[in-house]
């Protein structure tokens, strides 16, 4: 059974196209984040399978059912803001009560609820209190418990760790994920932070100005980026990028030097490529290997466990990153050699900038 399932959803405003093209199955119990840069659309996305906005064309179906008309209320759908706008004048339990006394449950039932999801949320010992006698962190539990109480089909997240501090964010991101597992709500979840994405999600949407880029595992994002777009977003530091040539017998620089792959045959020679290569997939060597590039290197980061490289290739000036294990004792000015493992090489088309499968030969269409 699918949960959640948008179909072609377009939104503009005014003319201008801010959704396009959104086609999502997300399957029940399912965590999916959408993540993108800020304004590309993803409060919108949110906002539309609410139904807080409307979208412009397509259809959204929730357990089957067409909702696309329906009001937001009719959608069994509970949202968490940014901005987890709680009543400042009333306490704790009361905040988390609101839903089901206007639902007019029985007094008992809401009594037994909430104190069974302030358990689970650690936030029994503060029923009493109002807002604003709370941390950050557990007023965004409670923004939570709001949410829970109403057991809906559908759990909205939009970046509702934006405004707390590192460390808590972290186990704030621990905490959702856990709670999420436990009570198996099918959730959508809104970040710009692609480590929230990565740790987060079972699949992740990665939304470029209202389109989706790609819809996967965080491990097929970082493994087999569709594009140029994911494959720089995923990953911190960001992927290396180089513009190549394929030659009869592998992959060069413009110029031939200083970058050496060597390929199986049956291949197109000649043409333009743009090669990808991960700063943790390239290592210091002494011999050649299958990938073979050689970087002077203008500055260094000792962060402990490894070392941040950042240098040029000589003759193209093309920028490279490396991430090293442990302490690097070179100095400014040297020039490396690296070598990467073919299997770690990722191909991109400089025409279309989507992914170029390297290990079944280079083929355009
Ligand atoms: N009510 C609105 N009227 C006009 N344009 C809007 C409105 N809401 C959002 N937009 C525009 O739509 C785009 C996407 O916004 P939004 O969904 O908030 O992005 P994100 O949440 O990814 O930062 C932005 O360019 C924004 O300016
Ligand atoms: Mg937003």
């Amino acid at each position: 059974m699918s949960t959640l399932l948008l179909k072609d959803i377009t939104k503009s405003y005014l003319k201008t196209p801010v959704l396009q093209d959104i086609n999502l199955d997300i399957k029940e119990g399912e965590f999916v984040v959408i993540v993108g840069a800020s304004g590309c659309g993803k409060s919108t996305l949110l906002r539309t399978i609410a139904g807080l906005e409307s979208a412009s064309s397509g259809a959204i179906y929730i357990d089957n059912q067409d909702v696309t008309n329906k009001e937001p209320k009719d959608r069994d759908i509970a949202m968490v803001f940014q901005n987890y706008a709680l009543y400042p004048h009333m306490k704790v339990y009361d905040n988390i009560a609101y839903g089901l006394k206007v639902r007019k449950r029985p007094k008992a039932e809401i009594k037994e609820r909430v104190n069974k999801i302030a358990t689970l949320l650690q936030i029994d010992h503060l029923l009493d209190r109002k807002p604003n006698a709370l941390s950050g962190g557990q007023r965004q539990r409670v923004a939570m418990g709001r949410a829970i109480i109403r057991n809906p089909k559908l759990f909205l997240f939009d970046e509702p760790l934006s405004n707390l501090d590192a460390k808590l964010r972290v186990d704030m991101r621990l905490e959702i994920k856990r709670l999420q597992q436990q009570l198996k709500i099918t959730s959508l979840y809104v970040t710009h932070d692609q480590v929230e994405a990565m740790t987060m999600a079972d699949r992740i949407v990665i939304l470029n100005k209202g389109y989706i880029e790609q819809f996967d595992t965080p491990k097929m994002l970082y493994q087999k980026p569709a594009s140029v777009f994911v494959a720089g977003f995923i990953g911190a530091p960001s992927m290396n990028f180089i513009n190549a040539k394929t030659t009869d017998n592998g992959i060069c620089l413009e110029d031939g030097g200083e970058l050496d792959i060597v390929l199986e045959d049956n291949h197109d020679a000649g043409k333009d490529i743009i090669i990808g290569i991960r700063p943790e997939h390239l290592q210091l060597s002494e011999q050649k290997n299958d990938v073979d590039i050689t970087v002077t290197v203008d500055t260094i980061e000792h962060l402990g466990a490894e070392t941040l490289l950042y240098g040029f290739i000589p003759s193209s000036q093309t920028r490279i990153t490396m991430k090293i294990n442990g302490y690097w004792s070179g100095s400014v000015g040297e020039t490396i050699h690296l070598h990467a493992r073919k299997e770690h090489l990722h191909a991109f088309d400089p025409d279309t900038k989507k992914r170029i499968d390297l290990n079944r030969h280079i083929h355009y269409a």
